[in-house]
């Protein structure tokens, strides 16, 4: 009797359990406008394009393409000359970014960039910066023993 009454709460927690992945992928299926995916192979990030490039390119007056790539536990920025990244104030930049490992994330905190980074998808947001500083770019997807040391940083000048 008292097992029943089990089987049937184990069995209400498992569709609760289901519905929860149920909405959480519905949730997900639904980005912002500004922000778009496809698909690459992982495991070749570095030879292809604009992966074998990283780093800030102009493309306009004020407008930059970041090309980023995330791995565990950190972000590639640019080439060894020039790792960091640095654009003027006013700039519109276009970041497109992607992992060569597992899921990461990448936010900017105080703006609206927040993006999941799965291994295979090239991730793509656009942001304005107005004001002058420093922007962190922080992981917010656990990914591993070092995720909280996973960050990187865009100079506003
Ligand atoms: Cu990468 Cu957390």
């Amino acid at each position: 009797r008292l097992e029943k009454v089990w089987l049937a709460i184990g069995i209400a927690m498992l569709f609760v359990f289901l519905g929860v992945i149920g909405i959480s992928a519905f949730a997900l299926g639904t980005q912002p406008p500004s922000e778009h995916h496809h698909m690459i192979d992982p495991t070749k990030v570095k030879e292809i394009a604009p992966f074998d490039q990283p780093g800030i390119h102009q493309v306009g007056r004020k407008e930059y393409e970041a090309v980023i790539i995330s791995f565990a536990f950190g972000y590639t920025t640019g080439p060894k000359e020039q790792p960091v990244m640095k654009v003027p104030a006013g700039s519109t930049v276009h970041f497109t970014v992607t992992s060569t490992d597992v899921v990461h994330g990448f936010e900017i905190p105080g703006t609206n960039v927040n993006m999941m980074l799965v291994p295979g998808e090239v991730s793509q947001v656009t942001h304005t910066f107005k004001e002058k500083g420093e922007y962190l770019i922080l992981c917010n997807e656990y990914c591993g023993i070092a995720h909280e040391a996973m960050m990187t940083k865009i100079i506003v000048e």
